[in-house]
């Protein structure tokens, strides 16, 4: 029979909990918020029973359980390591259909305890109906990373509110409307990002400014405004995502995406969104970059929620800045989620650290793009000691690159190395030298996008490397996947 959930008030009531060891320490701790006396009959308790007693959290009867004690207890729980024990005190809160848990024979008992997310108010209970305690617990940890800590703070804020929306709107459907708006709209953004007063005023705001017309809501102001997320997709894993940019991403109703965001990344978003392409192939800028910010400002206006997904962090080498300073000329919100930047992924994913006391003190992030067909960097600046030097976009300018360090005066045996598609299943990594790296790659028919690691951390590959990824042929070699975009 399918156990039916219930929230229960045990505020103040007694609850006897049976047994002092390390189960009914378990179940103690998730009684109390519940504001429950909790009494415990146990001849000895736990180092942290005892420390609860003394700071007067529970009450503890030193003895042995007696017989048709819990008929005095709205809910009992047995938790001795003694079956005869814990089926008698199931048998005393039967017999006068008191509540009764037990720890170690839940078909005995008549409650179950679930595990719980703890966002509180805000509380989500997960049964397997005693099947499966562990799966429950992982399930749990599943629910908890995409809820987060603010969630409470939203519901608290829902609940101050319920009030008031109830007496503006005499309908049930325009108060769910309203509710809905509030808690998927910017108001709730705002209070998830931390700003708790901000969000509050805008509600208010929104309360006083919402007509009712003829049974109709207008939301027009304020609220219904869209925004942009500008968020940092990773270098490809998706389980490099964070969770807000998950978050974001579920909730968006139109993607623009470029070229380094992969298909799985994608693949997250909601499918009814619109999707736009907004290049970038090197040869192929798909959309000119002053059309992307117009676009951005364009659909925010129209009261869309843009998710604007870059390759890596939009803050490097992504030109993130510059679409924010469009949006913020246009007075449009929005909110910037960093990602994992391809120097992090690429180098953790082969095992190299980017920096390490024996090897290097510093690392340079540089770009390798040509202005008008040359390299123009701090040659200086790059050819320190104790230095990692990391270059995006270098593949074409390879060559010219390690050429151009040596010329400067790197030792040619410095080691170097390339990451292809770094944190993907078509990873391949090409170490060597300055001097030999570029021969290397060059026999391989390597594919962008790829990074290139420059310093004598390259060396702790031989020893550190661990990802293993499973190459598809087939994918790698499609002419799909050629290599014309910017690398
Ligand atoms: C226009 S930049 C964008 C960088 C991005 N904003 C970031 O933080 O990683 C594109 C360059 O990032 C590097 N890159 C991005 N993803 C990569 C990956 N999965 N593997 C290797 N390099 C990558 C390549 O050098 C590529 O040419």
């Amino acid at each position: 029979m399918q156990q039916f959930p219930l929230f229960v008030s045990l505020d103040n009531r007694r609850v006897l909990v049976v047994g002092g060891g390390t189960v009914a320490t378990r179940k103690i701790h998730s009684l109390m918020p519940s504001g429950a006396q909790i009494h415990v009959v146990a001849p000895n308790l736990s180092e942290r029973l005892t420390q609860l007693e003394k700071s007067g959290h529970i009450t503890h009867h030193a003895r042995e359980y007696a017989s048709g004690e819990a008929q005095h207890y709205w809910l009992s729980v047995a938790a001795t390591n003694d079956a005869r024990t814990n089926a008698q005190v199931a048998k005393d809160a039967n017999e006068c259909n008191a509540l009764i848990n037990v720890a170690d024979e839940p078909r005995l008992g008549n409650v179950a305890f679930a595990s719980i997310v703890n966002r509180a108010p805000l509380q989500i209970a997960i049964s397997t109906g005693g099947h499966s305690p562990i799966l429950a617990r992982l399930i749990r940890a599943r629910i908890a990373a995409f809820i987060p800590a603010s969630y409470g703070t939203l519901t608290q804020l829902a609940g101050d509110y319920r009030q008031q929306v109830k007496d503006r709107f005499q309908h049930l459907a325009q108060r769910r409307r309203f509710w809905e708006t509030v808690l998927t709209g910017p108001i709730a953004q705002r209070l998830l990002r931390g700003d708790e007063t901000g969000a509050r005023q805008q509600l208010s705001a929104q309360l006083k400014l919402t007509i009712e017309a003829d049974g109709q809501t207008d939301n027009s102001v304020d609220v219904n405004k869209g925004e942009v997320y500008l968020v940092g997709a990773g270098p490809g894993d998706p389980d490099l995502l964070t969770f807000r940019a998950l978050r974001l991403m579920h909730q968006a109703d139109v993607v623009l995406h470029d070229r380094l965001v992969s298909d799985d990344v994608l693949a997250l978003c909601p499918s009814d969104a619109e999707y736009i392409y907004v290049g970038k192939r090197r040869a192929d800028h798909a959309m000119p970059q002053a059309t992307i910010n117009d676009t951005l400002v364009k659909h925010a206006k129209a009261g869309k929620r843009v998710l604007r997904l870059k390759g890596g962090d939009p803050f490097i080498f992504g030109r993130g800045g510059e679409e924010i300073e469009t949006l913020a000329d246009s007075g449009v919100r929005f909110e910037v989620v960093p990602g994992i930047t391809a120097a992090s992924g690429c180098a953790s994913y082969a095992g190299i650290p980017l920096t390490h006391r024996d090897h290097a003190q510093a690392c340079v992030f540089v770009t390798g793009h040509l202005k008008q067909g040359a390299l123009e960097l701090n040659w200086k600046h790059l050819v320190q000691p104790n230095q990692t030097v990391v270059c995006y976009m270098g593949l074409t300018a390879l060559k010219e690159l390690c050429e151009k360090l040596v010329f400067h005066g790197l030792a040619a045996d410095t080691p170097a190395a390339l990451v292809e598609r770094g944190t993907t299943q078509h990873q391949r990594v090409f170490s060597a030298t300055v001097a030999t790296l570029h021969e290397q790659v060059a026999s391989a028919s390597v594919r962008a996008p790829t990074l290139i690691i420059i310093g004598s951390v390259v060396v702790l590959r031989n020893k550190l490397q661990w990802f293993n990824p499973a190459l598809d042929q087939s994918v790698q070699e499609s002419p799909a996947n050629g290599d014309s975009f910017m690398n």
